[in-house]
């Protein structure tokens, strides 16, 4: 079962699992495949995670996250007058880190592929080459895209029919990404991190005064990484660590709620509010404090997801009145709604789960000329300037500032779920720092609420991050009383259009039967099977 953005990517991914690949091989098939026909987010110009529960019940991850270019530094966001600069920080040639996603699956398939590499990228060479049938949503997003790639004029090339956008059913054809991608299929890791792909690269970094050099492609690695492992009522929950905040603060609001009733407080009521909401407050608060890249911060992952820490933090949840988040009315870093998360498990049983991103939709909106694919604007996740904390909503803390190889603190969160040795589900989202609250909800939904995996996914959900000092809740997901009695705990809320994108997998525990759940909210995906 491989459920994804699109169905050409699910399809390859299943392919592959049934000319005999493992969990792994379709991961990485389909990962390539959603770069083709899914570039708001898929990507090779990007990064992500991947998490991987074998069959014996062992796990492991893998970081192939960007990171900053070796000329990097922490004031690299200001302008010529020192000031801060949103721009420079979101959407320049400085936003683009060093790309990991290729590095990643590389190294996946080293580690723990079978078979040949080459089956794996040579579907979507031609799915690029040859061209697809825009979906609906593509059209719309490629719509959106075309007015913010203005300036880049490789970007209008490849996604428009010379500036005109694609109408549904059109064939997008994406010569350029073919040739990467060829030969990234004959040459693996130096297909994309030295030669031809390296070169235009850095080209175009220079004409843009981006930072990246041919020298910063070279020295990329992916890393293998042991999980953050946790229980919740005798689940175990398998996910990302660091330089994700995703795992970590996922197992320190459950060890929180575990010690509440969710169950008989009724899903979505306000009581159930009000005390996931106030996990997510303190959960939140630590992540804006002490979560980075493990190599440049020290970051107290086992103290956060104690269940010592939890009970301490649960003891300061009041049952009926929200507690302030902080007198200053301070935001976290921008982070806009584009990502990707997908999920395949094999005939075995093998599950991987794979959260991969350019950042912002279609990333930094520059197409690499010559190369057919767009660049991440992921330097935007690192804080923006140190000690600029101030009320226009920027954070200055420590840990997360742009050093030169540091990876930049992520939110994505690609998560496992097993119970007593048998895998349970496959779960992730997009959605920057809304992912770990969707993640938690569907792992809610599924553990506390015993709902039928679609409408664990289904199911409204509500977003509370420390600051902003708001509750988010989707549209139609309460009721004018809840809403009212939350107001009244001293709750601020709003209600906004739609949270996450989930596209998972739940075993049946009875016949073992893999059903997949492809998110209704995201309109081209889907789940499919064999
Ligand atoms: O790594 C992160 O957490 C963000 N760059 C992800 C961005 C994102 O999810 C945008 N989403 N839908």
């Amino acid at each position: 079962m491989v459920v994804s953005a699109t169905e050409y990517a699910s399809r390859i991914g299943v392919d592959v699992l049934q000319a005999g690949g493992n969990a792994v091989d379709a991961a990485i098939a389909t990962g390539f495949a959603l770069a083709v026909t899914h570039p708001a987010a898929g990507n090779i110009g990007g990064g992500g995670f991947m998490v991987i529960r074998f069959p014996d019940g062992s796990v492991t991850a893998f970081d192939y996250r960007e990171k900053a270019p070796l000329a990097a530094n922490p004031r690299m966001f200001l302008d010529e007058d020192g000031e801060y600069s949103s721009r420079i920080h979101h959407n320049s040639h400085k936003a683009v880190g060093v790309p990991g996603t290729v590095a990643g699956f590389v190294k996946a398939h080293e580690s723990y592929g079978t078979g040949d590499w080459s089956r794996l990228v040579e579907p979507s060479v031609r799915l690029a080459r040859d061209g697809f049938a825009v979906m609906p949503g593509l059209a719309r997003s490629l719509q959106y895209a075309l007015a913010r790639m203005e300036p880049y004029p490789a970007s209008i090339a490849a996604f428009s029919k010379d500036g005109e956008p694609y109408q549904v059913g059109e064939i997008l054809r994406q010569p350029e990404l073919a040739s990467t991608l060829e030969r990234i299929m004959l040459q693996g890791h130096d297909g994309f991190y030295k030669g031809e792909t390296a070169r235009l690269i850095a080209a175009e970094m220079q004409r843009g005064g981006g930072l990246i050099t041919e020298e910063d492609l070279a020295i990329y690695r992916a890393r293998e990484r042991t999980p953050i492992t946790g229980s919740y009522r005798g689940y175990d929950v398998i996910s990302m660590p660091p330089p994700s905040s995703g795992g970590t603060i996922l197992v320190e609001m459950l060890n929180i709620l575990e010690g509440f009733d969710l169950a008989s407080m009724g899903h979505n009521s306000s009581a159930y509010i009000h005390h996931v909401t106030e996990a997510m407050r303190r959960a939140y608060l630590d992540r804006a404090r002490f979560l980075a890249d493990p190599a440049y911060a020290d970051v107290p992952v086992e103290r956060l997801t104690s269940k010592d820490y939890a009970a301490e933090l649960r003891r300061s949840i009041e049952p009926h009145r929200a507690t302030p988040s902080n007198p200053l009315d301070i935001e976290l870093p921008h982070e806009s709604p584009h990502t990707t998360h997908y999920s395949v498990v094999d005939a075995a049983g093998m599950a991987v789960a794979v959260t991969y991103t350019l950042e912002a939709g279609y990333g930094s909106k520059i197409v690499v000329p010559g190369a057919g694919f767009l660049l991440n604007n992921e330097m935007g996740d690192f804080n923006p300037q140190q000690g600029l904390t101030d009320s226009l909503g920027h954070i200055g803390s420590e840990p997360n500032l742009a050093r030169p190889g540091q990876r930049m603190l992520s939110s994505m969160t690609p998560t496992i779920l097993a119970k007593e040795g048998e895998l349970v589900a496959v779960v992730g989202s997009p959605g920057g720092r809304t992912i770990i609250n969707s993640v938690l909800q569907v792992v809610l939904n599924i553990i506390d609420f015993e709902m039928p995996i679609q409408d664990a996914v289904n199911a409204s959900r509500l977003h509370h991050a420390w600051l902003p000092n708001t509750v988010r809740v989707e549209q139609g997901g309460i009721d004018e009383a809840t809403k009212q009695a939350l107001q009244e705990m001293g709750h601020r809320m709003i209600v906004r259009g739609r949270q996450g994108l989930t596209h998972c997998i739940m075993i049946d525990p009875l016949t073992g039967e893999r059903i997949g759940a492809a998110d209704p909210r995201d309109t081209d995906a889907v789940a499919v099977g064999y």
